[in-house]
């Protein structure tokens, strides 16, 4: 009797041990190889029928991109039949996201932003040169600093033509630091003056918008007509809170000098002669910064995430080497600053491409059917060859490292880099379209990059 129950545990324990062999062997499937020796013709196919469901599966996205690029092929050898067919489809298209017309007569008045330097006559020359309208483009200067043969020199501009104003940042007492913080006490100047100003056009003068220019940037021809052009977006797209005259990637190797007449969105405030709007700075003005105002707007919980547009080429001009920042930064990157130099007749444009449900597919797909290269190939591809093409970048150093190879600015604020949409650095590098990229599976940026 005992001899059997050993018999039946023994048993029992077999059958449990196989039980369990049998049920977790899928877990514990180990690598095999494709053709074992022995196995017949079913089992392959078997094999084979399961390995297709299992790429079937990983595949949506590549199927997903190769259709983009068919699409794309398709169009460029469609008849003219069908061409006609795709431009009725894409005329339909900008009429859902069409623009509103710019209001009969806006006033967009400039503020410009002084302190301690004569050199704003520069400034002030060129807009009065360019400016098309006094109505349209009244000039406000702010002037900061309490310096007199500044101010002397506002005067004389103020004296001759009723439609340029001045006013002075009253508060002069001297910011209290602690010591090693003195040293950024200019930039807690500059967001105080910002500030006062800013109230100043907005809630004294109660303008709707302003274009803010510093008194170290020269203007290009068709600066007005830029912001006259692109108002429209400013007032219809509620993605958008600025335009900006300014291409932190601006250097002439990384833009396309043929297309003066291209702009962009960009994640990244550019700063240096921008369009604000008086319902945006109503939300800025409570939390204003005590210093770095402008790196303060490049934090998206700032800006509730919403974009700017930028031009290809830019249209100011930073002349200021003497400033708060000092110069290196001038020599080594704003010197080399391209200023646009053609009149683009931006108001007769349409600029519809930039409303964020256009833009953002154009942009997936432009960027889904880049070929793809390393920044290297790029800079050492012989024929400055057609097409556009995708130099990904996985983490803040590859994308350091393949910004630096093309020319293009490396650092980041808030994990942003300059001119980044959707992490996307776009330039124009030896004769073609290229797209700094993250995966395509991207969602936000990262602010521990820096
Ligand atoms: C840099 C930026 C500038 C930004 C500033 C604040 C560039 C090229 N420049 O200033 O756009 O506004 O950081 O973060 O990226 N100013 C005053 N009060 C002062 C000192 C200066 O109002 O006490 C005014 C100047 O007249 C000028 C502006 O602030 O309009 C910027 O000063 P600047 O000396 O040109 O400094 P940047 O280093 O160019
Ligand atoms: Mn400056």
């Amino acid at each position: 009797m005992r001899l059997n129950l050993k018999k039946v545990f023994a048993a029992l324990a077999f059958v449990v041990f196989f039980w369990l062999i049998i049920t977790y062997s899928p877990v514990m499937e180990v690598p095999r190889p494709m053709f074992r020796k022995g196995s017949n013709i079913g089992d392959i196919e078997k094999r084979i029928l399961k390995l297709e469901k299992e790429i079937g599966t990983q595949s949506s996205e590549i199927t997903r991109l190769l259709d983009t690029v068919k699409e794309i092929q398709k169009r460029k050898s469609t008849t003219k039949d069908e061409m006609y067919e795709i431009q009725v489809l894409e005329r339909l298209k900008n009429e859902q996201g069409r623009l509103l017309p710019p209001p009969s007569n806006p006033v967009l008045p400039v503020l410009v932003i002084a302190c301690d330097r004569v050199t704003v006559k520069r400034c002030l020359d060129n807009l009065i040169k360019f400016r098309p309208s006094k109505e349209t483009f009244p000039i406000v200067v702010s002037q900061d600093c309490n310096h007199n043969a500044t101010y002397q020199v506002i005067k004389q501009f103020t004296d001759a033509d009723p439609s340029i104003t001045v006013v002075r940042q009253p508060d002069q007492s001297e910011v209290v630091l602690p010591r090693q913080k003195i040293k950024f006490r200019g930039y807690y100047k500059i967001a105080r003056h910002y500030r006062f100003a800013l109230n100043h056009v907005f809630t004294t003068l109660k303008h709707e918008s302003v274009i803010i220019v510093e008194d170290d940037l020269d203007i290009s021809p068709d600066f007005f007509e830029y912001f006259l052009g692109t108002y429209p977006l400013l007032l219809n797209d509620p993605s958008i809170w600025c335009i900006s005259a300014w291409n932190d990637n601006g250097k002439r190797d990384v833009i396309d000098l043929a297309h003066p007449e291209l702009l962009h969105r960009t994640d990244f405030f550019p700063g240096l002669g921008w369009l604000l709007r008086r319902e945006s700075w109503l939300e800025l003005e409570p939390n204003w910064p005590p210093a770095f105002f402008d790196d303060w707007l490049r934090n998206p919980e700032n800006t509730r995430g919403r974009a700017c547009i930028r031009p290809e080429v830019s249209r100011t001009y930073s002349f200021g080497k003497v400033g708060v920042s000092k110069g290196l930064f001038f020599d080594l990157h704003l010197r080399h600053m391209q200023l646009n130099t053609q009149f683009v007749e931006f108001t007769k444009l349409n600029l519809t491409y930039l409303l964020k449900e256009n833009y953002d597919e154009a942009l997936t797909q432009a960027v889904a059917a880049a070929q793809k290269m390393s920044a290297d190939e790029v800079m050492t591809s012989r024929a400055p060859a057609a097409g556009a093409v995708r130099v990904p970048y996985m983490d803040a150093r590859s994308f350091q490292k393949a910004a630096k190879k093309l020319g293009l600015m490396d650092d980041f604020r808030s994990g942003i880099p300059r001119t980044a949409y959707f992490g996307i650095v776009t330039c124009f590098v030896r004769g073609r379209r290229v797209y700094l990229a993250p995966n395509f599976n991207w969602s936000q940026y990262d602010p521990s990059w820096q």
